[in-house]
């Protein structure tokens, strides 16, 4: 079809042949934008005892803190204090706070909160170390971090 032609078109067929580009294009441009499909759960698979131990690991922990400033203090602050996201530092927890709930907790993140799904940036070995590192932390505030969100379950077994 050459110009001339096309530019013979009745002014509606111009719409028309629009609308349907528009259609075709979002038709094929609409599954990829579909989100991908939930994942299920996080499983670690090692056992609450030991990712307790995790915790008495001095190099897991340094590792744990390395990570965390370098992801996570936009949101939980410099020292775990809480921002947009909770303290970390207080006896407080909006999930629970036995290993394996704050290791899935990072795992799996709280998409619906803003917080993302770090078992997709992260190895087994990372997300072990931030979750150490984290139960390191609670018990720890002094007062000056946000307000406690969550209710009181302090860690014990420390
Ligand atoms: C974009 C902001 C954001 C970032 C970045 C972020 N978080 Fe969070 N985080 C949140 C919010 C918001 C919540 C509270 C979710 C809720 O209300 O259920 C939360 C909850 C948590 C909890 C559970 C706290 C509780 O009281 O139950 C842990 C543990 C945690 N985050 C660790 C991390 C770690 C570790 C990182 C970095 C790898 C991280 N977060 C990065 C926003 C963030």
């Amino acid at each position: 079809m050459t110009w001339s032609r096309l530019l013979s078109l009745p002014p509606g067929a111009w719409w028309v042949a629009a609308a349907l580009t528009a259609t075709i294009g979002l038709a094929l441009a609409w599954p990829a934008r579909q989100e991908a499909p939930a994942q299920p759960p996080y499983v670690d698979g090692a056992s609450e005892q030991d990712l307790r131990q995790l915790v008495h690991q001095p190099g897991i922990v340094q590792q744990g803190r390395r990570l965390f400033a370098d992801n996570c203090t936009l949101c939980h602050g410099v020292h775990g204090e809480g921002l947009l996201g909770p303290n970390l530092r207080d006896d407080y927890w909006i999930g629970s706070s036995d290993m394996t709930s704050i290791l899935t907790c990072i795992a799996d993140g709280r998409p619906s909160r803003g917080m993302l799904a770090w078992r997709n940036s992260m190895s087994r070995l990372q997300l072990r170390a931030l979750a150490a590192f984290v139960a390191s932390l609670a018990g720890s505030e002094d007062g000056s971090g946000k307000h406690p969100e969550g209710t009181r379950q302090p860690i014990t077994w420390k």
